[in-house]
């Protein structure tokens, strides 16, 4: 344990382990992930014809769209990727093909765990085949689309491996960066870590008139963080229950699936599209020489105009969209893109490297690939300084490109229309011993709905999230709320005096203007945000994107009814 280690610290230390105790009886302490090896990188043969219809899913209205623009076929398989030079690493990957329609729906990242870029038009009425062959249950979310709840990706819809669960829908969103990973209850975490996520980028007539960069300037970036050990393997959970209940953090970051990731630019414009897609880990992400950000878009697409921000911060599930202009820069020049410093309210932002790094150096994590980590030293700490990726401008180019100074509107949804304004429905965040993180006290139940959880069709509510602080001796932790269907608007942040100057911290990297799916949720804040509830009736899922925390059940169903 680190000598330095605070009384505070040392509460909540024991507070974790109190509560982690009747969790930890049933589950190993140490979760390493081992996918058989063999699995084949080939990707899928043409079979451009109906594939059988899903077993398991009976809610099914497969075909009911008739003729679709665009039909893939996309598969969850074992795999291997050379991530470090030696022994490949095991990964479980999204492979895709498309069946019919334009070939370009789908973009490969050579050499990359991450699964296919899909890009569609809004508008576009798709099908997609999900072929389960990974050896345990899982089902696909489209992370931010408005979809009908069967299509949703919700947990009830899991299917074992040789099953196939077939999508339909119409892209109904505007232009923006979504992504698909997977959504089976109590196996996100792992799942999403061995490597199943991927990009769902939506265009459409209002994006195109911009003239954005686009094709090699429309860089995707999938930010996450991982542990290897000596044999390159990937490590999850390494310190047990203690990484479910803080969230897992890595060591190494990985950009597009790849360390060390250089980005090769031309001396022009450019649309960085960049995805949290860690597990648990919050960013504040800048540049290494303070040159502030133009951030033209977030989670539900364009903004109405540009902002400048000194830096984003992006908790997991959370995307911004960067418009930067390398046109200044000589021919040779390198720019590191970074973590810059802060403090999380709470104390959370240090705990990483501090307590868990001083855990590991002590041994009392007790964990099999403890002393066998392919990189030794501790977990990097939330609120640390370090790299991410760095951009190398490599050719001269002349191509003027200027930022649109409008990008589009956005209509603030009207607060005297939801149906209740003065008195929103409460989420409080909190953890409960002997439980883990809850929503209002609760845990996830498959089908079930609070009375307070049921929502009339077609109405605008306001919902607001409070991170009090948790009971007992455990400080609260950040939370990314994530709400499944249609987007919301931020109305709203307050936050606890005591929390104040930590916030501060970050504050300015929060974008919350436009269209949100998943907003940061510190320790002592509440976050009021308004949306509505229109078109599908069912089940959808509001949860906690901090994965560890969404797998204890740090979800619930909401239900809309006609
Ligand atoms: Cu990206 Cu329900 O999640
Ligand atoms: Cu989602
Ligand atoms: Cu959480």
């Amino acid at each position: 344990m680190s000598t330095r280690m605070s009384r505070r610290r040392f509460l909540r230390f024991a507070g974790l382990s109190l509560a982690a105790g009747a969790l930890a009886a049933c589950k190993p302490a140490v979760e390493m992930l081992t996918p058989t090896p063999g699995g084949s990188t080939a990707l899928p043969t043409a079979t451009p014809t109906r594939l059988p219809a899903p077993a398991g899913s009976p809610t099914l209205p497969a075909g009911s769209l008739g003729e679709v623009d665009v039909e893939i076929a996309l598969r969850a398989v074992e795999s291997s990727v050379s991530i470090y030079p030696g022994t490949p690493t095991r990964v479980w990957q999204f492979q895709g093909e498309v069946l019919r329609g334009d070939p370009n729906a789908l973009q490969f990242i050579p050499d990359s765990y991450l699964g296919p870029i899909f890009r569609l038009r809004k508008g576009q009425k798709v099908r997609i085949h999900f072929i389960n062959e990974i050896p345990e249950p899982s089902i696909v979310h489209w992370h931010g689309m408005h979809v009908p709840a069967e299509m949703d990706g919700h947990p009830r819809y899991v299917i074992n491996k040789g099953n196939t669960y077939v999508y339909e829908f119409e892209v109904l969103n505007r232009a923006g960066t979504y992504w698909y990973h997977p959504h089976p209850h109590g196996r996100t975490g792992p799942q999403v870590y061995m490597g199943m996520a991927g990009f769902f980028l939506v265009t459409d007539d209002e994006e195109q008139a911009l003239n954005l960069p686009s094709g090699e300037y429309d860089v995707p970036l999938v930010i996450q963080d991982r542990i290897f050990d000596a044999d390159n393997q990937l490590v999850y959970l390494p310190n047990g229950m203690m990484d479910r209940m803080m969230g897992f953090l890595g060591n190494e970051i990985l950009v597009n699936g790849k360390p060390n990731f250089t980005l090769s630019v031309a001396t022009r414009p450019y649309r960085l599209r960049i995805l949290n897609g860690s597990n648990s880990r919050i960013y504040k992400l800048g540049w290494e020489d303070g040159t502030p950000l133009t951030v033209i878009g977030n989670d539900g697409g364009l903004l109405e105009k540009p902002v400048q921000k000194p830096y984003v911060v992006l908790g997991p599930g959370e995307r911004v969209d960067l418009w930067v202009d390398f046109s200044a820069y000589k021919v040779g020049t390198r720019l590191t893109f970074q973590n810059l410093p802060y403090t999380m309210p709470g104390g959370a932002g240090g705990m990483g490297g501090g307590m868990r790094g001083g855990m590991r150096g002590g041994g009392m994590m007790g964990g099999r690939s403890g002393g066998n980590m392919r990189t030794t030293g501790a977990v990097l700490g939330l609120g640390d300084a370090y790299p991410i990726f760095t951009v190398q401008v490599e050719r001269k180019v002349d191509e003027r490109q200027p930022l649109p100074s409008r990008l589009s509107t956005i209509t603030p949804l009207p607060l005297g229309e939801a149906v209740n304004a003065s008195r929103p429905r409460r989420v409080e965040l909190v953890m409960r011993p002997m439980v883990g993180w809850t929503l209002n006290g609760r845990t996830f139940e498959m089908t079930a709905v609070a009375e307070d959880e049921i929502v009339r069709l077609n109405t605008i509510e306001v919902w607001e999230f409070v991170n009090i602080r948790g009971g007992g001796m455990m400080d609260s932790l950040p939370h990314p709320m994530h709400m499944h269907g249609e987007h919301f608007q931020v109305l709203e942040r307050r936050v606890d005096p005591a929390m104040k100057a930590a916030w501060e911290t970050l504050k300015d990297g929060f974008v919350d203007e436009g269209w949100k799916d998943t907003v940061l949720v510190t320790p002592g804040e509440s976050v009021k945000v308004i949306r509505r509830f229109g078109d599908f009736t069912g089940l959808f899922l509001y949860h906690c994107h901090n994965l560890e925390h969404e797998d204890m059940g740090m979800m619930r169903n909401f239900e809309i009814r006609a």
